[in-house]
């Protein structure tokens, strides 16, 4: 658990950043309608919580360097013993300064008299602009409120500047509790896709197997996944974000299962293809140990000092390769990635950052070059050829359209190279057929 200690610091972390004279507002997430008067399962905004941990609803955070009475603000609900029986309990802002540790506390409901009061005299205002556009007027709103008064001797804010460039660097750098909670996301979802692997047998529906793994995160203490599971058999491992899952497996296909949990916030990120029967066919098992090939090579470029595309780019050489001796892709390999030849079968990158958000914050590259990793960074290893059985493959033997193969793990930068959080999940050939093959 990361305890109110550490998000204090990185409110510290965060406002040591700032300029002079500025401060920085952060709101929560919005509760979201699914229709009528129910609501989807709330999901704190990822960085109001990496700076609060507070999960309710109703939040803005205030951070104002060098105020006099308290630099850390919070507006939060206000206890309502009748909303309360409704939507559980709410901290309350009484409450909230001493179990979040920050210095002042308001009722939400107050914020349009309080918070033109925190911007006036400050120079520059940190946000993050376009979340949440609504908030976004608010605040524009309360800025032409403090310009109108300016003959009055009210100072307005001059400047609004990106947040993210600053918070969004800190939550690269993973903390020793962060990475203990990323761990515990890893474990928890390679159980899940071993008892997928485990329970998979051909007459399944692929949501039977989504079952599978929702139930696995749920009874170790993850609240739910942290996307989508993308479930996809035979020709739906070709259609990247798969989320119907309403097929019936087939024996002679392999399934897709991209699925990670969100553990106390953080987020796994997985992938397995194996076959429905327990056994890869002669086919399948060429283009899979491609894929895992380019997997383990990708892996071997992951430590401090190589930059954050080099793990790429060894996939992307070692599927070229091996797509073009299986004569699937034909002409030079160099030429072939020069030209970008293998976009048909090989759509996407390999890699994206990995934290609160599966698809987590920060940047690629500094000044337009790749950066370099980082101990404390994770990020994903997921190479993937794709066959689809399409007017775009009619060209190909029939053995090799409908074959979708994606392998995935999640790597940990360390000082001496990387640790794979995702290694209990297994992937190679006879791990997997082993493990398949002892079903019950
Ligand atoms: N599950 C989404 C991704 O692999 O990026
Ligand atoms: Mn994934
Ligand atoms: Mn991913």
């Amino acid at each position: 658990m990361i305890g109110a200690a550490e998000f204090k610091k990185r409110r510290a972390q965060l406002m040591a950043m700032m300029s002079p004279g500025s401060v920085a507002v952060i709101p929560g997430a919005k509760l979201s309608r699914r229709n009528r008067d129910i609501q989807y399962l709330f999901r704190q905004d990822s960085d109001f919580y990496y700076l609060t941990g507070f999960v309710e609803p109703e939040a803005l955070l205030v951070l104002a360097p060098g105020r006099e009475h308290g630099e850390e603000i919070l507006f939060c609900a206000d206890r309502d013993p009748h909303a309360e029986r409704w939507d559980g309990e709410r901290l309350g802002p009484e409450r909230a300064t001493q179990m979040l540790g920050v210095d002042d506390a308001f009722p939400y409901a107050d914020m349009d008299d309080i918070l033109p009061g925190l911007l006036e005299g400050r120079e520059r205002i940190y946000i993050t602009l376009g979340e949440y556009p609504e908030f976004d007027q608010r605040l524009i709103a309360w800025v032409a409120d403090i310009r109108k008064r300016e003959a009055g001797g009210a100072q307005p804010p001059g400047e609004f500047m990106e947040l993210k460039h600053f918070l969004h660097e800190l939550r690269l750098y993973k903390s020793t509790k962060e990475v203990n909670l990323m761990r515990k996301a890893a474990d928890i979802t390679a159980a899940a896709h071993v008892r997928a692997m485990q329970a998979c047998e051909p007459g399944m529906t692929e949501a039977q197997l989504e079952a599978e793994l929702t139930y696995e995160f749920m009874r170790s203490g993850a609240r739910s996944p942290a996307y989508p599971c993308i479930v996809g058999s035979g020709n739906n491992a070709c259609v990247m974000h798969y989320v119907e899952n309403t097929a019936t497996l087939k024996k002679n296909d392999l399934v897709l299962i991209d699925a990670g949990c969100e553990y106390q916030h953080y987020a796994a990120d997985v992938t397995r293809t194996f076959p429905v029967s327990g056994r890869y066919s002669a086919t399948q098992r060429a283009i899979y140990e491609i894929v895992l090939a380019a997997n383990e090579a990708a892996i071997a470029e992951c430590r401090p000092g190589r930059h954050f595309n080099a793990p790429h780019e060894a996939a992307l050489r070692v599927m070229v390769e091996g797509l073009v001796a299986l004569k699937i892709l034909k002409g030079e390999v160099a030429t072939l990635i020069e030209e970008e030849g293998y976009r048909d079968v090989c759509p996407h990158k390999t890699s994206h950052w990995l934290g609160i958000d599966v698809h987590d914050v920060g940047d690629y590259r500094i000044d337009s070059t790749w950066r370099q990793l980082e101990p404390g960074m994770v990020l994903t290893i997921e190479p993937g050829i794709y066959i689809p059985r399409n007017e775009t493959t009619e060209h190909l033997p029939s053995k090799y359209r409908g074959i979708g193969v994606r392998i995935e793990d999640d790597v940990l930068i360390t000082r001496g190279g990387c640790e794979v959080l995702t290694a209990a999940v297994p992937k190679r050939i006879d791990e997997v057929e082993a493990l398949m093959a002892d079903r019950a």
